[in-house]
């Protein structure tokens, strides 16, 4: 069974007929199917993820996770297969947040558990303007009524929504460049199942099925050192 926080399109979400669908979704299918499993999925929220693959509910996590140090202490994680950055989300009309230093009393959302929290955490002055929601959806609607000042959260799925709700008066005030790298996690010590990932990934690559999964999602041909 593999985890996922079908809240992040185009990495993972529910479509229109009620499937999982999204980049990492159809990277996961395709690394199953060279392994000769197929998936089982489940939803839960993004914060709880790591704690089901420790406990061995979950055999992988697919959830444009990030791969960090403290993260690595928990479990193991695949090579890296995406390169994100955060992004600040502001309102369309907002003229007085253009920097990192802009946000230091504002008040922010993020998705519970996510870089972008560490992050937001990092730029205000007092902790307590940092609001953690269970999907980024959620902090960009409370953005939109005017509850929030801005949400910081990865860059390629805020892009992502605006694009999709343009009857949301919201806009990309910066982007912060955190060079951040997604990678599939494994329960610790799942050397076996790690390896049979990561070797599906550079078979993925070498045959372009990798490049075609990119294109589809992105739109453009995905950067030569990654996978
Ligand atoms: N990349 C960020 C992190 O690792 C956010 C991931 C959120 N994923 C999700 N499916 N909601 O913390």
């Amino acid at each position: 069974m593999v985890g996922t926080a079908a809240d992040f399109a185009p990495f993972e979400f529910i479509d229109e007929n009620g499937n999982y669908a999204g980049f990492d979704i159809e990277l996961m299918n395709a690394i199953a199917e060279k392994i000769g499993y197929e998936v089982k999925w489940e939803n839960a929220d993004f914060a709880g993820l790591v704690a089901s693959l420790q406990t061995g509910k979950y055999d992988a996590v697919i959830s444009g996770m990030t791969i960090t140090a403290s993260r690595q202490e928990e479990v193991d994680f695949s090579k890296p297969y995406f390169r994100s950055d955060q992004a600040v989300v502001v309102q369309a009309s907002n003229t007085t947040i253009l920097s990192r230093e802009d946000l230091a009393d504002k008040k922010i959302g993020v998705q519970l558990g996510t870089t972008g929290e560490l992050l937001a955490r990092e730029l205000v002055s007092d902790k307590g303007n940092v609001y953690a929601y269970d999907s980024p959806d959620q902090a960009f609607l409370d953005l939109n009524t005017g509850r929030l000042d801005a949400v910081v959260n990865d860059l390629p799925v805020s892009g992502y929504f605006l694009v999709r709700n343009q009857n949301l008066p919201l806009k990309i005030a910066f982007t912060i460049e955190t060079e951040e790298y997604y990678g599939i996690a494994i329960k610790k010590g799942n050397t076996e199942l790690a390896e049979k990932i990561n070797n599906a990934l550079v078979e993925l690559k070498q045959e372009g099925k990798y490049a075609e999964i990119y294109q589809k999602w992105f739109e453009t041909e995905p950067p030569a050192d990654i996978p």
